[in-house]
This record gives C-alpha cells, sequence and structure tokens, in this order.
C-alpha cells in the first residue's frame, strides 16, 4: 500500500551557487532565484496537506563564507519578510525559526520574531526556517537543558526517554520529518536535523534548488509514495514508527 502524504518534509534548499555559475550569473542571483523557488513550495505543500515543512536557509557553518555573501543572504531573508510574510500569514501558516538566531542582525531577528507571535494562532501549514541552524548544537542544547531540569530535581535521569529529549529540541512537538530532500545531488545530511531524521526517507535530486520547482517537489513525493518503510522489521511496517 503507498505511504500517505508525509506530514513533515524538510528540505536541504542547496545549489543555488553552482546553478548560478553555470548561467554565468553571480551566485548572489542564485540566492535571489531560489527565493521564488521557496515560495512556490511553500504553496504547493499546502496545497498536498502537508503539516509541517522544514527548509535549511543558513546552517552555523555558512557564517564561514565570504561577508558579502553573508550580508547578502541576510537582506535576502529580510526582504522576503517585509514582501511576503503577511500573505504567507493570511493563508494560515504558522512561521517558525529554528537555530540560534541570537547570531543575526537585530533588525532581522526582529522581524523574526514579530512574524512567529503574529502568525502562532495560525492552523495551517508550519513552516519553519533553519537559521544559524546545526544540528550538533541543537542536541547540545537539549542535553544542557535537561542536565539543568535534572539538577534542580525536576528531572531523573531514568526518566530521559526518547520522546523527553525530543521535547527539548527546537522542534518540540512536531513529528519527525517522514521525508528529507536534498537538491543538487551531494549525499550528506550537512549537520540538519540529526535526531529528528533517524528514520526519514531521504530522496535526493541533482536538481539545483533554484530549479526546484512544484513539478520536481511533486516527483519527490511520488517517490515517498513508493517507499517501503520497515523501521528494522522484515516487512513494512503501517502507521508509521512504534
Ligand atoms: C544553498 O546554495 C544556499 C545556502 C546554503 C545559503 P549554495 O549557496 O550552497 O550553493 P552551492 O552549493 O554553492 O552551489
Ligand atoms: C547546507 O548547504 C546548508 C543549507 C542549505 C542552508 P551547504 O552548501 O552549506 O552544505 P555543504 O557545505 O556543501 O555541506
Ligand atoms: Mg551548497
Amino acid at each position: 500500500m503507498a505511504n500517505p502524504i508525509p506530514q513533515h518534509v524538510a528540505i536541504i534548499m542547496d545549489g543555488n551557487g553552482r546553478w548560478a555559475k553555470r548561467q554565468g550569473l553571480l551566485r548572489v542571483q542564485g540566492h535571489e532565484v531560489g527565493v521564488q523557488r521557496v515560495e512556490e513550495i511553500i504553496k504547493a505543500a499546502q496545497e498536498k496537506g502537508i503539516r509541517y515543512l522544514t527548509l535549511y536557509a543558513f546552517s552555523k557553518e555558512n557564517w564561514r563564507r565570504p561577508k558579502d555573501e553573508v550580508e547578502f543572504l541576510m537582506g535576502l531573508l529580510s526582504s522576503y519578510l517585509d514582501k511576503k510574510i503577511d500573505a504567507l500569514i493570511k493563508n494560515n501558516c504558522v512561521f517558525n525559526v529554528i537555530g540560534e538566531i541570537e547570531d543575526l542582525p537585530s533588525e532581522l531577528q526582529k522581524k523574526l520574531v514579530r512574524a512567529m507571535e503574529v502568525s502562532r494562532s495560525n492552523t495551517g501549514l508550519v513552516v519553519t526556517f533553519a537559521l544559524s541552524y546545526s544540528g550538533r548544537r541543537e542536541i547540545l542544547r537539549a542535553c544542557r537543558k535537561i542536565a539543568e531540569k535534572t539538577v534542580e530535581g525536576s528531572l531523573k535521569p531514568a526518566n530521559i526517554t526518547e520522546d523527553v529529549f525530543s521535547g527539548n529540541l527546537y522542534t518540540a512537538g512536531m513529528p519527525d520529518p517522514e521525508l528529507l530532500i536534498r537538491t543538487s545531488g551531494e549525499l550528506r545530511v550537512s549537520n540538519f536535523l540529526l535526531w529528528q531524521i533517524s528514520y526519514a526517507e531521504l530522496y535526493i535530486t541533482q536538481k539545483f534548488w533554484p530549479e526546484f520547482t512544484r513539478d520536481e517537489f511533486e516527483k519527490a513525493l511520488e517517490d515517498y509514495k513508493k517507499r517501503e518503510r520497515r523501521f528494522g522489521d522484515t516487512c513494512a511496517v503501517s502507521g508509521g514508527k512504534t
């Protein structure tokens, strides 16, 4: 039997720079076209009835890039919020951010916090942007939170379960992604949602992110439908992980 539509899709949006280079454009122009795909994929996810869409937009490691490119990306995010956030919120989406947002320029932080607050009571697709995000650091942060609770006595070490651990991550309350998409062909997870993707189906396409249109997204969803999800059993396990 085909898998139902995933509840949570996570995407590593990679390949803007290479796409631009191939077109004879500047890397930053690739990022600009990438923003159009973000809009398109959010709409498609909504129409498909996906509940959570988590987009890797800027990693903790991306701060190593040339200053000009980093500044351009911050500006692009800021103008995306200015132009598009109202429509997203009107469309009943919840806007969410994970990562170390204290690293971001303060004006941008304010815009992000406002968007999160204004959309909090919406009931539609939860769109999460991972910004200054590192999976390892998210796990460390959860460990520290848990350690504090055990020291103060509100949590016994024996009661630290997988659910408790998940509840101390940025993604607390969200189901784990059933599908992880990476564009541009790289066969790595680049420090994204390390705990949460333990049993995610991987879909890696050669398409660069600026080429990842709605049709390409639909192909990924079709491919996911056909996967046999065994979770260690000998045959497909219906209804997901136990
Ligand atoms: C993804 O595209 C966007 C970000 C990581 C911000 P890249 O900028 O990584 O593009 P490539 O991988 O160099 O082609
Ligand atoms: C991963 O892409 C991060 C984002 C998509 C935001 P990178 O381009 O930074 O990944 P690596 O460096 O090739 O692993
Ligand atoms: Mg890249």
